[in-house]
């Protein structure tokens, strides 16, 4: 590691403790950025880390949505996100108005809504759920209740067929994992065959085509994944931050990108520098109005103790 880096991971770690903050990373962050954090996961082990932390200071190395919900769950808390351009394009396909008219269409439904949501669609919702509990959450409810999915339709679809439920989806999509394709996953096991494929259930290659991936998992179970494997190669279909992570646990197991150009560019606003600033500066303060925060909680509480 670089001089400059470990230079600036130190001052992150000093300035942490002189603000009493703790530091969240999502699996798709920057290596540098994992390793300098206090806790790296998917977006309910983070929900939890956020829900549980005595800090006064929660500094999300992560995206909006994520650092929205730290400061649901944590109101009295200073939430910090060190970018703002850390939006998601997945989050921007909804809106609280267009969910509302929907809502108006479909009178006695549930909504169950993908964390990947702003607060605002948040307290329009019944139920928050991540990729590790949407299934769980979906069978949980009664047989014959009507629900509305929303936003990512490839992981409603998976969660749809999962369940034997009849859902309504919204038509949205992440950018970075609905362009993977079943086409590329044929291509790598050609290039790699007998190398297991693994895959998250927002891939366009998730949906319908199952027969293709070997395992579905939130980025915590391709991280739990790699730990247990003794494959000699492995093909992971979702954003590359998360290589890190499993190369830095499995030294013995290669794990290859299924496409080297799946980067979040909303993942990839934050460096090590953004989160020396955001410490420094206590910067960038994220809010969310009391009676937004209020509805949304109690939908994300459910999710937190189930
Ligand atoms: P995970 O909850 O599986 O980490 O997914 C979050 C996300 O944004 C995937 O694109
Ligand atoms: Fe949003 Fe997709 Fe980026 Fe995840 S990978 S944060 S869903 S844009």
């Amino acid at each position: 590691m670089s001089g400059p880096i470990m230079a600036l991971e130190d001052e992150i770690r000093r300035l942490k403790e002189q603000r009493h903050a703790v530091l969240l990373a999502h699996n798709y962050q920057l290596p540098e950025v994992q390793e300098v954090a206090d806790f790296v996961g998917d977006s309910l082990y983070l929900s939890r880390k956020a829900a549980e932390t005595d800090r006064p200071v929660i500094l999300f190395a992560g995206v909006q949505f994520m650092a929205e919900t730290a400061k649901i769950l944590n109101p009295t808390k200073t939430v910090l996100l060190p970018d703002l351009k850390a939006g998601c394009g997945l989050a921007d396909s909804i809106t609280a108005e267009q969910l509302r008219t929907w809502k108006s269409q479909h009178p006695g439904a549930v909504v169950v809504s993908y964390i990947n949501t702003s607060a605002d669609v948040k307290a329009e919702s019944d139920f928050i759920c991540t990729s590790s509990n949407a299934i769980k959450t979906v069978a949980s409810l009664p047989e014959d209740q009507e629900i509305l999915f929303l936003p990512d339709m490839f992981l409603g679809d998976y969660v749809r067929r999962k369940t034997g439920r009849k859902m309504h989806l919204w038509a949205g999509d992440c950018p970075v994992h609905a362009k993977m394709r079943p086409e590329e996953i044929e291509a790598a096991r050609a290039a790699h065959p007998g190398a297991p494929v693994i895959a998250h259930p927002e891939c366009g290659c998730a949906s319908g085509t199952l027969e293709h991936v070997d395992r579905v998992l939130s980025t915590d179970g391709m991280v739990r994944y790699a730990e247990e494997t003794r494959a000699p190669t492995v093909i992971v279909a979702t954003e590359v931050g998360i290589l890190h992570r499993m190369q830095k646990l499995n030294p013995s197991t290669q794990f290859l990108p299924l496409s080297r150009g799946a980067i979040c560019p909303y993942m990839k606003e934050i460096d090590l520098t953004d989160v020396r600033d955001s410490l420094a500066q206590m910067r960038y303060v994220i809010d969310v109005p009391g009676p937004v925060a209020a509805k949304a909680r109690q939908a994300l509480e459910r999710m937190i103790a189930a």
